[in-house]
């Protein structure tokens, strides 16, 4: 077996590298070591920069997004009881962000890909990349009973934070990790969100809360938790409660709750891992960098380094230049650390932590007040939140 790029990993990372190469003229495998199913049974983040939402319309596959994706022009800002909006489009001149679930989006890349007849290895097992630091890397893995290799130009590894390609590279990576003492208690339930068009993030003295959507008949909440806390110590009636004290009262009033569909704790952790090309290997995505979920950065990252990389590559294949193989890695951490930035600091602004005890929470309670009645404090805000230019 042969070709251009092989990509591990199916996730939003693999997928959309593989239909903008598939625009361009360059052939690409994916080997994925889970079912498709599997893939689209993880809950994630669902708010999109515009970058992203251009970018899915540069792989053809925006028409969805564009029908069904919710615009916010507004995000909302709990603390001290009371509700503050920060009007992100005007702040920035007109730029907005788009409630999109993962999940819909990489069911929407799954079935662009299925049309288009490109190959995807679902269940590929002991997938190992060989010989990227020379002209002719190759994969070997193991699909249904049989070991199997594919050789090719390029590998990306696109297998998220525990995936094998950053693993097998793992002796020349610098890593630079924060890891954060409490986790978030996510619920997706099958209730109109409380406020279908702004985003709320709640700063309380029982913890952080996060009220977002999936679509007006969908919502998604989180509440933070002990790392500790068990999903099973949570019933819906608990979260419910939890949830409503962490809001404004007027807010709370009007949430609408209901079964849970989907409820996990998630552990909120920075991760960056430098550099993220090592020879014919690029790492993008997850497999190269993890952002705490405060901000809603993760999908995004993924979708720029992917922007990069398709562009390196097509400039490799089509302009034969290598300039922009060399200036990925580079490229690509400018703005990740940009987005890790925001990221530590939204999650440091927004959550009770143990250890700050009475300063620290003065400080937060001062930033936040600073932050809802300054421009330029909101401002700030807001051009992060809709994504730094490129
Ligand atoms: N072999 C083959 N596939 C693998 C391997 C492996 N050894 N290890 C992991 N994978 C697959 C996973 O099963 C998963 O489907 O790689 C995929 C990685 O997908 P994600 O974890 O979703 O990572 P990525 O595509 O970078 O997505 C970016 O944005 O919102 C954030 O963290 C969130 O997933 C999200 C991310
Ligand atoms: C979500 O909808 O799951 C979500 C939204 C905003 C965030 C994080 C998660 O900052």
């Amino acid at each position: 077996m042969r070709t251009q790029v092989a990509i591990i990993g199916a996730g939003p990372a693999g997928l959309l590298l593989g239909q903008l190469l598939h625009k361009a003229g360059i052939d690409n495998i994916i080997l994925e070591r889970h079912t498709g199913e599997y893939v689209l049974g993880r809950i994630r983040a669902g708010i999109l920069e515009q970058v992203t939402v251009d970018l899915l319309h540069e792989a053809g596959v925006g028409h969805r997004v564009e029908r069904e994706g919710i615009v916010h022009h507004a995000i909302e800002l709990v603390f001290a009881g009371s509700r503050h909006p920060i009007d992100i489009d005007t702040l920035t001149g007109g730029k907005v962000v788009t409630a999109y679930g993962q999940t819909e989006l990489t069911r929407d890349l799954m079935d662009a890909r299925a049309a288009a007849g490109l190959a995807t290895l679902y269940e590929a097992l002991d997938v190992r990349p060989h010989g990227f630091d020379g002209d002719r890397p190759t994969l070997t893995f193991t699909h249904g009973g049989r070991t199997q290799e594919l050789a090719c130009d390029f590998i990306a590894g696109c297998d998220g934070f525990h995936g094998v390609s950053r693993q097998t590279v793992k002796d020349r990576i610098t890593e630079f990790e924060r890891i954060y003492p409490f986790g978030w208690l996510g619920v997706l339930a099958d209730v109109p969100p409380v406020s279908p068009h702004a985003i709320v993030y709640g700063n309380s003295e029982r913890g952080f809360s996060l009220c977002s959507m999936r679509s007006l008949a969908r919502s998604r909440y989180y509440v933070q938790c002990p790392l500790e806390d068990k999903v099973e110590d949570w019933s819906d009636e608990r979260f419910w409660e939890e949830l409503k004290r962490r809001v404004d009262p007027e807010l709370a009033e009007r949430i609408t709750t209901g079964p849970s569909i989907e409820k996990s704790i998630a552990p909120l952790r920075s991760f960056v891992a430098e550099p993220m090309r090592f020879g014919r290997l690029f790492l993008a995505g997850d497999a190269a960098h993890i952002v705490p979920p405060t901000g809603a950065k993760g999908l995004n990252l993924a979708a720029t380094d992917v922007k990069y990389l398709a562009s390196a590559l097509t400039d490799y294949f089509v302009a034969k230049t290598s300039e922009g193989i060399d200036r990925y890695s580079q490229r690509c951490l400018k703005r990740v650390w940009k987005a890790e930035r925001f990221s530590w600091w939204l999650t440091n602004l927004m959550h009770r932590f143990d250890d700050t005890q009475g300063f620290g929470q003065r400080v937060q309670e001062a930033e936040l007040d600073y932050l809802v009645n300054s421009r330029a404090a909101s401002t700030a805000l807001a051009e992060n939140y809709v994504g730094l230019p490129l």
